[in-house]
């Protein structure tokens, strides 16, 4: 368990309803393991459950306008992050303001949720071609280049016909990290049938127990039982007729599958228990050579591509169905969490829709938060989590309000006042530099002022040794008269 359990000071098993961002700003510092990401893909659409499903009333609005975004944002980000900003800007002038809209959106949530992950955290942001390329840059210049992992095509459907172009059937999911250190955790996939068609052509007349504790299944592919090199000794001399030396090779027993540890350690030894254990392919042919029979279970299935096309999407008769438009199927959301995070692990999902990050989390014994815009994904991870994995009266959280961190660095704060502010001083009314900036409390401490953001602003040095101890009023007089 990697997760420092004083870090976050969200309990888990939580799901907030309303805008993710004030939730992940008031979120600690480095205390998430892992975020998956699925938001609108800027498809143009509105999307909704149909009535009768379990998903019913979910609803979502999928198209952005630069005029709907918070222009505060726009600042923020130019002052925390200049390159962040020319992406976007650049976005707009080659794909229109409506792209720019949506990358601004999601850019100042991936900036927290940077902020949010620990240093062994991983980012996956789920989109399709539609913003794909325009969130990838968006994505480097707020993560860095090189801590993109992944790209990873996910096939999410089998077929689809579109007139004068190639038929689009896969989503993209960008995999970052926060740093070098990541959690990483290699996970397999089932071989695919063409494969183990061409490399597992042999098998036994039925799987039967094997004495080394395997059960054997009846399809195997020869693996071999020698190595190059000459050697003295037992594995140099002739087993059952066979003459290694003869060849200029040796016996190598393998020892990398599952119940090799019981095979004895001579090697003549080791080969009287394979062949006994009836794991030795005999040629049937003169000059042939016995060889390792490996079974498919000795193996753990292929490591695990970035191309996704084993994951099926979910169908009309899926259990896991919700009628929530835009689900993804457990099996996906479980590759994401089991390669980067370890059991006991914090996982958020800032988008959670029907809540398939919180049930995948909770099915592989992770801890979990959702957020979303929609009353029904707390409504939906409870009837999840009792259908789907039979946790009747689990102690799910619901909040609807804001959390507060603790400790928040001012450099964050900083950089929303700069937004907040379009660059200018409060006092003066002069453009700076978000680094020319001094934070002041407009109600001053001495007076009973708190740290809260609305008693926060930004001035200019020289404006804020004006300020002083004084009132905005007294300060503005004062400012008035220098003049
Ligand atoms: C593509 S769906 C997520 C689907 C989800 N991965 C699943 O498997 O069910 C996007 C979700 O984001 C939510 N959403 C959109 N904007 C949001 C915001 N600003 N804050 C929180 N949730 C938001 C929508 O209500 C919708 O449920």
């Amino acid at each position: 368990m990697s997760r420092d359990r004083t870090a976050s000071s969200i309990r888990p098993r939580t799901v907030f309803t309303g805008d993710n961002l004030p939730v992940l700003r008031g979120h600690e510092p480095e205390s998430v393991d892992m975020v998956y990401a699925d938001p609108p893909f800027n498809s143009g659409r509105q999307w909704a459950a149909p009535i009768g499903s379990e998903a019913a009333g979910a609803a979502f609005r999928d198209s952005w306008h630069l005029d709907e975004v918070d222009k505060a944002w726009a600042g923020e980000i130019r002052g925390l992050n200049p390159a962040l900003s020319a992406v976007i800007e650049a976005a707009g002038l080659a794909a229109g303001p409506s792209m720019q809209a949506y990358l601004t959106m999601l850019a100042v949530r991936a900036i927290e949720i940077r902020r949010i992950l620990k240093p062994t955290g991983s980012f996956f942001l789920h989109c399709d071609t539609t913003a794909g390329a325009y969130v990838r840059l968006m994505l480097d210049a707020v993560f860095g280049y090189r801590q993109c992992r992944n790209e990873l095509v996910w096939k999410r459907t089998s077929a689809h016909s579109k007139a004068r172009r190639f038929g689009p059937v896969h989503d993209r999911i960008y995999f970052y990290s926060r740093s070098d250190a990541y959690t990483w955790n290699k996970v397999f996939q089932p071989y695919d049938e063409k494969y183990l068609e061409s490399k597992y052509r042999h098998s036994d007349a039925a799987g039967r127990p094997c004495a080394l504790g395997i059960a054997s299944s009846m399809r195997y592919r020869l693996s071999d039982l020698t190595a190059p090199g000459i050697r003295h000794g037992e594995s140099g001399e002739p087993w059952r007729g066979f003459d290694p030396s003869a060849k200029g090779r040796n016996w190598a027993v393998p020892r990398t599958w599952p119940g090799a540890e019981r095979l004895p350690s001579g090697t003549r030894a080791a080969l009287d228990a394979l062949d006994a254990a009836g794991r030795v392919h005999w040629p049937a042919k003169e000059g042939g050579w016995p060889a390792f029979k490996r079974y498919i279970e000795d193996m753990p299935g292929r490591p695990a591509q970035d191309v996704i096309d084993d994951i099926a999407p979910i169908n009309s008769q899926a259990k896991e169905r919700t009628g929530f438009p835009t689900q993804k199927p457990l099996a996906l959301l479980r590759r994401l969490i089991e390669s980067t995070t370890n059991p006991g692990d914090l996982v958020l999902d800032p988008f959670a829709g029907c809540a398939t990050t919180c049930v995948a989390a909770e099915q592989l014994g992770r801890e979990w938060i959702g957020i979303d815009l929609s009353p029904v994904a707390v409504r939906l991870v409870r009837e999840r989590l009792e259908r789907e994995l039979g946790l009747f009266g689990l102690d799910v959280i619901a909040r609807e309000d804001i959390p507060r961190r603790t400790g928040r660095r001012s450099r964050d704060i900083k950089a929303i006042l700069y937004g907040r502010q379009a660059g200018n001083c409060n006092l003066c009314r002069v453009h700076f530099e978000l680094r020319n900036f001094t934070l002041d409390h407009v109600i001053p401490r001495a007076h009973g002022g708190p740290d809260d953001d609305d008693n926060l602003q930004l001035l200019c040095g020289s404006c804020n040794s004006l300020k002083g101890t004084r009132t905005m009023t007294e300060a503005i007089a004062r400012f008035e008269a220098s003049r």
